[in-house]
């Protein structure tokens, strides 16, 4: 399995998907300032993989602590935390990694500090392999979803790389393959970062799913044609009421499917909720710089000096979503009602 991160000694090991597909490169990172630095450069992403990198990042953080008290410590903690979360504002993961560090360290609040300090670095492998195993889940309960011949839509990059290893909406695909469906992929590039085209393509292509790229603005004629049976998308933060933040373009998307009667499936764990929330309307879209659309690969296809937006994601409402697949289990709409009984389950 594809790796996006792992522990090594004294730190974590990032694949650095800015250089994806062409070159695997990895990056050491021993420190919270560098783990922040990949994340705000797109390094890691995905809102699973982010989470998961920004416990790692507290967890290498507690050890420059120098307080002796737990109280003091704990403020430190909650500062470099304060400062992490700042790395990018969409996906909830990044909060819930950084909540999930400190909740650990008021656990283990009577121990030692440097005992304290080494639980906080379980914790965080802990974090990273419980991803793992929820992203299977996910795959296995959001299988059943999916039929034998199935032609799937998917937009971004939700697999290994999203996450610590399997992924959401393409561990569904792995696991519908695993077991014995035919299936076969349309992959969205997803301008302008081309997540798709350089991600998943070269997820897709390690795992031998069959799969074609497409542009984004083809998959309303792809689906006019009677040549998609579902879409099957991730998310970066839900409300409670059930809408989706995700990639820019899934709201296009979600439309078109509902147009054309094809179902619309969005895969997350559980951590991607966020009941704090009351609609999508609350949660804040990061705004990239302009480049990511007036240039490609470092080339500049725009005439130079011209305004661009590139609002990185939207909100798909929940009126869109056919179901959603968790770890614990399928929620139908009405989604204030079947996503809180996931949770409290
Ligand atoms: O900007 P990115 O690449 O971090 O955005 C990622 C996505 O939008 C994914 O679709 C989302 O995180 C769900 S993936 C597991």
């Amino acid at each position: 399995m594809i790796k996006s991160l792992e522990w090594i000694e004294g730190g974590i090991r990032i694949l650095d998907q800015t250089h994806l597909p062409h070159e695997e490169v990895y990056v050491e990172c021993r420190d919270v300032s560098s783990i922040a630095e990949a994340i705000r450069s797109m390094r890691i992403r995905g809102a699973p993989a982010i989470g998961v990198a920004a416990a790692a990042a507290m967890a290498l953080g507690a050890q420059t602590i120098q307080e002796q008290t737990f109280e003091a410590f704990s403020t430190k903690l909650s500062a470099l935390g304060e400062d992490l979360a700042k790395a990018r504002p969409t996906a909830v993961n990044l909060k819930w990694g950084i909540e999930r560090m400190k909740q650990a360290a008021l656990k283990s609040r009577d121990l030692p500090l440097p005992a304290l300090k080494e639980a906080l670095v379980a914790e965080a492998k802990a974090i990273l392999e419980e991803d793992i195993r929820i992203n299977q889940a996910i795959g296995a309960k959001g299988q059943v979803l999916i039929q034998d011949g199935s032609r799937i839509l998917t937009h971004c990059n939700t697999g290994s790389l999203a996450t610590a290893g399997y992924g959401t909406a393409l561990g569904v695909i792995r696991s519908a393959k695993a077991s014995g469906k035919r299936i076969e992929v349309l992959a969205n590039e997803t301008r302008p970062f081309l997540q798709g085209a350089r991600l998943t393509a070269w997820e897709l292509l390690k795992e031998g799913i069959p799969f074609s790229l497409i542009t984004d603005s083809m998959a309303g004629s792809f689906m006019h044609r009677g040549m998609v049976d579902l879409v099957l998308v991730g998310a970066d933060r839900i409300a409670a009421n059930g809408d989706v933040a995700n990639k820019i373009g899934t709201y296009t998307l979600a439309v078109l499917a509902k147009e054309h009667g094809i179902p619309f499936y969005v895969a997350a764990p559980l951590s991607t909720l966020d009941l704090t929330l009351q609609s999508g309307d609350e949660i804040p879209i990061e705004e990239r710089s302009p480049e990511e659309v007036t240039h490609i690969g470092g080339r500049s296809i725009a005439p130079p000096g011209i305004t661009a937006k590139n609002p990185a994601f939207d909100i798909t409402p929940a009126r869109y979503v056919t179901a959603m697949i968790t770890e614990r289990g399928i929620a139908y709409p009405p989604y204030k009602e079947s996503l809180r009984r996931l949770v409290e389950r």
